[in-house]
């Protein structure tokens, strides 16, 4: 484990934290070859399988960025954390809450397994895309433009720029979309969906097609990890009850089945998404120790290789290797 320095807030600390994650990278950019990326959606398969790209943003002010950090990407599942904030902030927790479960499945993303065979009363949780588009079916608005403005007037909040639509994606995922709209003519036959179903879908489309950076990821997880402020401005964003429960949320549902290993493993707050990229939440921990980013950072992935869950395997393995290296763990 990475220690024996009084203070990893200087620059020179900042260098050599740099230096450790440029190794790292290099490294398991070697691994992105034991994975590939997802072809459901035509042009998701046009990614460069083995780019590998980590920025890191500690509430100290510390960054720390390498690997392929200024390829933009999709969103993908990880607009499912936004939509769920907007969501709560818009409608309130109970409400959501009252159409959305908060347990894991265990299940792919987009199973529908639990909702027929266990004749569950909502969907088992915000992140599946049952739940996602149960969630999606709320936003204000009647058509996908309006409904998608609350999701792009939270965005511009926490990354003060407002992101943009990849038409090609969206468009590809609205043509392949037929598990989505498998799962949306079940969820319009019992009863979830508050909003017509084709403006849901579309709406859906449109928020998994925002386009980020690893950058970005970093600082949405940055401000989750402090708990909703902003951590130059202290203003709040996100109401700390609100992003408390969605932290919880990426800990026990945020990568699909592999959420168990994942909390096990690296143990912090993450959610993932096809294109490959994953963001974390790293709350302040309290150690004997003094270790890099104490005091909480927000950490954005993009490794369009996917593993057999759906999750980037050299950006998990890379994660691993982080929070082991410095004990991120909030165990
Ligand atoms: O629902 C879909 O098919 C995608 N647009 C989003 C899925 C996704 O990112 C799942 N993540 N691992």
């Amino acid at each position: 484990m990475v220690q024996g320095i009084a203070n990893w807030s200087t620059e020179q600390s900042r260098e050599w934290l740099q230096s450790y994650v440029d190794d790292w990278v290099s490294f398991y950019r070697k691994h992105t070859g034991e994975g590939s990326v997802a072809e459901y959606i035509p042009q998701l398969a046009t990614a460069d399988p083995d780019a590998l790209g980590i920025t890191i943003i500690g509430r100290n002010g510390i960054k720390v960025s390498s690997g392929d950090v200024d390829l933009p990407f999709t969103i993908q599942s990880i607009s499912k954390v936004i939509s769920f904030i907007v969501a709560c902030m818009d409608r309130g927790v109970s409400y959501m809450l009252d159409r959305v479960d908060v347990e894991p499945t265990g299940e792919a993303f987009n199973s529908i397994m639990h909702l027929e065979m266990k004749q569950v009363r909502k969907p088992l949780n915000p992140f599946v895309n049952a739940g996602a588009i149960t969630v999606t079916s709320t936003l204000e608005g009647k058509t996908s433009d309006e409904k998608m403005e609350s999701i792009f007037a939270l965005l511009e909040k926490l990354l003060g720029y407002r992101p943009a639509l990849n038409i090609d994606v969206y468009e590809s995922e609205r043509d392949s979309s037929m598990r989505n709209r498998a799962i949306g003519y079940y969820l319009l036959e019992t009863g979830f969906l508050e909003s017509d179903m084709n403006t849901t879908l579309e709406t859906y489309f449109k928020q998994c097609s925002i386009e980020i950076t690893v950058q970005d990821l970093a600082r949405i997880g940055l401000i989750l990890a402090n708990d909703g402020e902003d951590v130059e401005t202290n203003e709040e964003i996100i109401p700390r009850p609100i992003a408390r429960i969605t932290k919880a949320l990426m800990l026990t549902c945020g990568m699909y089945d592999a959420s168990g290993k994942f909390a096990t493993y690296v143990g912090i707050p993450a959610k993932s998404g096809v294109s490959g990229g994953i963001i974390g939440a790293v709350p302040p921990r309290v150690r004997e120790e003094v270790l890099p980013f104490m005091e909480g950072c927000g950490i954005g992935v993009y490794g369009p290789a996917l593993d057999d869950n759906g999750n980037s395997v050299s950006g998990i393995r890379l994660l691993r290797h982080i929070a082991s290296q410095w004990d991120l763990s909030i165990f």
